[in-house]
Parts: structure tokens; C-alpha cells; sequence
């Protein structure tokens, strides 16, 4: 049998799997993002039989598909998953591997790491010993490594293998549909295009508050902590997104390089002005959650202020912050344009990525009836209350699968991407142990600790809530 394109998922039992890439093939295969002829290998180390496989997948289906599921449409992508049982950490399992590849034509490779980072190297030194697989796509997730300098180490290994321009590394931020939509925003509105830079921008924010714990990932979390969890990527990619010039034209190259030179642009931080930075917070009961060190001092919530300095955004803040049990689950990014006079309230835009997805823009009208009082006007244009119906956004995951089948690399991390901010981070943990800086406990249910929301206070500035 000929079959276009072969996708092994290393990690087929695990969560990513069941809730994420599975859903979302099943989707892409529905829609026509998926060729019929594409197959599904599974790799695990439990002993299912391809049938027992699929009544197991299809129930994650059935929870996590965003279209309704059908039974007709499951049966016709379920035919394509093959169930394939291996230890990918023993090095002589890859030429049964070889074998069950060898049964079939295949056009094009694609494989997804969904396992912990440090199996990604074992199952690279496997696949090498296969015929005919270097240059295939890989697809991985953060983090990738346990400190910068083994990230450094696996990535010259992966892109030995497969060819830098062959490795998609995930960050599924940017498959959400309002961080695409933040460029169409900004670039294709003067009337934000033409005040998108210091002259006009009062300061800029970017929140991701999530209501839930470290739930089941305690352990990966701990040796985390939000920094590393969050602001290192997703936040600083939209970070790099909103702030960078506009390319010359939309290429994955040319955004990259944009993306880049933001990065290289953030203002160092040291010792002197780590507290004007950087503030940390732990949720109270953390240290109880399973697999947590009872003693830990990892940061669950991290707020910043960081500057830019370029030419568009030199005195502009970018405040940032993150955290888990904040009561609430809301990213969204929020712009406040100066004044028109000290007395008149700041225009706000704010970009909503989720649960909502929409815009919300606050600006200066005049009071009605017989007076000249200025009073804020409030527009708010919740995009899937209306379409919900009608466009159901993709998930990200979808979307991401999809653009690594057709080769499209925009919307991935760059390895020089990871490096510079990854490197930023770095630096700062390192100040946060050499000053001491505290990390502030915070009770469940707040939105940090009292000395996030007093950092931007210090400056003059305050968090935006919508309904202010
Ligand atoms: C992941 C983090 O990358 O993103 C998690 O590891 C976090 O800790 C998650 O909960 C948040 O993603 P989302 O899509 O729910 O905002």
C-alpha cells in the first residue's frame, strides 16, 4: 500500500495524545487537512492491539473533538491508526520499527515527540539507524532540556539528524487564534499601525492568569516555576510578536528575524534593577500539591516590567505576568495609549485571547445632552460569542499539525528564538539567587501577590481591567 505521509506519535499513551494530537488529526482528517492515504503510527509501551487502540482513542475523541463527533467520520480516520508497542529507550526495538515502516510505500515522514525531553535524544540515536530518515519533519515540545546548555547539546543532535529547517518546535500560543490575529490587528488598521510605538503607547500588557494549579505536573513544575513555564515562551513570543517593526514581507524568515532583533533589543537587567523588574509569588497550599517539594520556592506567578529599547519603544514598560490559581483564566494583551491631556482617560485596547476571544476598545466621547464632560466609551467585540456557531476556531494544535505538513514554519519557535530568551531567563534566576529576591505568598483566588499589582503602582501605571 502507497501512503503519502506517515506521522509516529513516540508518547501514544500519554495526555498530549489522547487530548490534543489525536482530536486534532481526527479533525484535520475530517476537514481535508489530512490526506486519506496518511497514516498514524502510535508508539507505546502498553500492549494494545490496533482495535483496542481505537475504542480507546475514539473516547478521547468524543470529549475533546471541537466539531461534534461522528461515528461515520471517526471509522474512516480510525482505519489509518496503527498501534505499534516498543521501549523507544532500547536501542535494538528500532529495527522492528524499521520493519513495520518497511510493509508500506511511504512518501514523507513526520514524527512527534510527545514524550519528556530528555527521551528525545535516545529516539533520535534510534531513527538514525533506519534507512532512509534523516531530513524528515520532526515536531517537539518545550522544554527542550533541562537547562539551557542540555538544550543546546539536544538540539545539535536534532538538527544533525533532520535538518534545522526540518524541526518544528511547538509553542501552541501561537496557533491560538488571537496571537494570529494581534499582526491583522496592528498592521492592517492605520489607525493603530500609525500609533504603535512610544510616541503614542503609554505602556503595553501582556497577562496569562489561569485558574487552575499545577494539578497533576507537580513535578515537572517545581524544578520549572512560571518563568520558565510561560514567560520564556509563549509570553515571550507574544511579546516579540507585538512589538517587532513590520517585515517586509510575511515570510517565516522575515518574521523570525523581526521576532529576533526584539528579543536582542530587551533591556539587560541586573542587580540594581532587579526589584523595578521583577516580582514572584507562590500560591498558598502549593507546597502540598503532589510531587512538590514541601521546602520549594518556586515561583508560581511572575510579573515584569520590561523595556525595549529601540527606536519605537524606548520608555515605553511592557508589563508581563503570569500565575496559576488566580481565580480567573484570562490572556489577553492590553495596549494604553497616553492621554490627550492629564485629565481625559487613556484610550485601551485590549486583544482577548481567551476564554474570550475578541477586542475591546475604550476611548473619549462627550457626555450626551448639554454639557462638554468627557465620559469613556466602551466597545467590545467578543468574536466567538458571534461566530461560534458558524467558524468554530481551530484548535491550536490543528492549526500547527497542519502548517508542519504543508512545511509552513511561521508559526514555530526558533532555536535562536529559545536561545535568547531562554539566556534572558537564565540571567535573572541567577540575580533572583544572588539578591534573594522573595517570593511573595499569595492566597488562591488573587490575582497574585499584593506586590504584583503595587510594580506598575510604583510607576504610575496599574494592571488594565476591562470594566474600569
Ligand atoms: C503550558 C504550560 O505550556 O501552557 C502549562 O506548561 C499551562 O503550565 C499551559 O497551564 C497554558 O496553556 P493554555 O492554552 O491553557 O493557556
Amino acid at each position: 500500500m502507497k501512503i503519502s505521509t506517515n506521522i509516529t506519535i513516540f508518547g501514544g499513551t500519554g495526555d498530549l495524545t489522547f487530548r490534543k494530537l489525536v482530536p486534532a488529526l481526527y479533525i484535520m482528517r475530517r476537514t481535508g487537512k489530512l490526506a486519506p492515504d496518511a497514516r498514524v503510527v502510535i508508539i507505546g509501551r502498553r500492549d494494545y492491539t490496533d482495535d483496542a487502540y481505537r475504542t480507546l482513542a475514539r473516547d478521547w475523541v468524543r470529549r475533546f473533538s471541537r466539531l461534534p463527533y461522528t461515528e461515520a467520520d471517526w471509522d474512516a480516520f480510525s482505519q489509518s491508526i496503527h498501534y505499534y508497542r516498543m521501549n523507544f529507550s532500547d536501542p535494538t526495538a528500532y529495527s522492528g520499527l524499521a520493519d513495520c515502516y518497511a510493509q508500506h510505500e511511504i512518501g514523507a515522514h513526520m514524527f512527534y515527540f510527545a514524550v519528556a525531553p530528555a527521551f528525545f535524544g535516545t529516539i533520535t540515536e534510534g531513527l538514525k539507524t533506519l534507512p532512509g530518515l534523516s531530513g524528515s519533519k520532526v515536531v517537539i515540545e518545550k522544554p527542550f532540556g533541562e537547562t539551557l546548555e542540555a538544550a543546546r547539546v539536544l538540539n545539535e543532535e536534532l538538527e544533525g539528524f533532520f535538518g534545522a529547517e526540518n524541526i518544528y518546535r511547538i509553542d501552541h500560543y501561537l496557533g491560538k487564534e488571537m496571537i494570529r490575529n494581534v499582526q491583522t490587528i496592528r498592521f492592517a488598521n492605520p489607525i493603530f499601525a500609525n500609533a504603535w510605538n512610544s510616541q503614542s503607547i503609554e505602556s503595553v500588557e501582556i497577562s496569562a492568569l489561569e485558574d487552575v494549579g499545577v494539578e497533576t505536573r507537580g513535578g515537572y513544575y517545581d524544578a520549572a516555576g512560571a518563568l520558565k513555564d510561560m514567560v520564556q515562551n509563549h509570553l515571550f513570543q507574544i511579546l516579540s510578536i507585538l512589538a517587532m517593526e513590520r517585515p517586509d514581507n510575511f515570510t517565516s524568515a522575515e518574521l523570525h528575524r523581526e521576532q529576533l532583533r526584539v528579543l536582542r533589543a530587551l533591556r539587560p537587567v541586573d542587580a540594581s534593577t532587579l526589584e523595578d523588574t521583577l516580582v514572584l509569588g507562590q500560591y498558598a497550599g502549593y507546597r502540598e500539591e503532589p510531587l512538590v517539594s514541601p521546602k520549594s520556592t518556586t515561583e508560581t506567578f511572575a510579573a515584569m516590567r520590561l523595556f525595549i529599547d529601540n527606536d519605537r519603544w524606548r520608555g515605553t514598560p511592557f508589563y508581563i505576568r503570569t500565575g496559576k490559581k488566580t481565580g480567573t483564566r484570562q490572556t489577553e494583551v492590553a495596549i494604553t495609549f497616553r492621554r490627550s491631556t492629564p485629565e481625559t482617560d487613556p484610550d485601551v485596547l485590549i486583544v482577548k485571547v481567551q476564554p474570550t476571544e475578541g477586542v475591546y476598545l475604550r476611548f473619549n466621547i462627550k457626555r450626551p445632552g448639554d454639557t462638554e464632560d468627557i465620559v469613556p466609551a466602551k466597545m467590545d467585540f467578543c468574536q466567538n460569542c458571534i461566530l461560534e456557531n458558524h467558524i468554530n476556531t481551530p484548535e491550536a494544535y490543528e492549526r500547527l499539525l497542519t502548517a508542519c505538513l504543508n512545511g509552513e514554519r511561521a508559526w514555530f519557535s526558533q532555536w535562536d528564538q529559545i536561545e535568547l530568551s531562554w539566556n534572558f531567563i537564565e540571567h535573572l534566576r541567577a540575580l533572583v539567587a544572588q539578591t534573594a529576591l522573595p517570593v511573595h505568598p499569595y492566597e488562591a483566588g488573587n490575582r497574585g501577590p499584593d506586590a504584583a499589582r503595587a510594580l506598575p503602582e510604583k510607576f504610575g501605571h496599574a494592571w488594565v481591567e476591562e470594566d474600569d
